[in-house]
């Protein structure tokens, strides 16, 4: 059984990675998100609901027989989670060169430190390379409007926030 990793921060989860979980679930048995830890990054949103928003969104696919896809959440490094839980692939989704230097240096060192890990890379759809996480923080936090840039269920839980 061929079981991936899709890891991220996925503060909050955008349609960029909606993209990539729907299409990799597709190209293996089982695919696993895991939400790691980026030490350079500031959360917007607490792990415990960027947990509950990766479930809703996922709980959503089942209505296209979607069903191989699993949430958790991690400490430490993504190889280690990898290694732990016989993992052999980790996906990661890229949109531009920046993003592709930026990850290619993180497969050289995570094969170091675990040689069986392949990582497999998605190239983000034409329409979403302008899309992050950052993005949407950032429209957040000045009330602006984002529901081009989220699922619907995300969307929901933003509202919910803001009462
Ligand atoms: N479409 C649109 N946006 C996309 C995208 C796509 N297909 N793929 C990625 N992005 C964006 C995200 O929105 C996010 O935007 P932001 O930086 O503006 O917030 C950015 O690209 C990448 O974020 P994300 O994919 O959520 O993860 P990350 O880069 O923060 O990495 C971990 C998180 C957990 C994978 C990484 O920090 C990690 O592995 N940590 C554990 C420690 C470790 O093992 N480190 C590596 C050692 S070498």
């Amino acid at each position: 059984m061929k079981t991936a990793l899709y890891p991220g921060t996925f503060d909050p989860v955008t349609i960029g990675h909606q993209s990539i979980i729907i299409r990799s679930s597709e190209l293996f048995d089982k695919l696993i998100v895991g939400i790691g830890n980026n030490s350079n990054k500031q959360c917007m949103f607490t792990l415990e609901e960027r947990i509950e928003m990766l479930k809703k969104e996922v709980e959503t696919y089942k209505e296209y027989q979607i069903e191989n896809i699993e949430v958790v959440s991690y400490e430490g490094l993504t190889v280690d989670f990898c290694k732990k839980n016989e993992i052999d692939y980790i996906v990661r989704g890229v949109r531009t060169n920046t993003d592709w230097s930026a990850e290619s240096s993180i497969v050289y060192a995570n094969n170091m430190l675990y040689e069986r890990v392949e990582t497999v890379f998605l190239l983000a759809d034409i329409d979403e390379i302008g899309i992050s996480s950052s993005i949407v923080r950032d429209i957040l936090r000045n009330n602006g409007d984002v529901s081009k840039f989220v699922p619907r269920v995300v969307l929901d839980m933003v509202q919910q926030k803001k009462k």
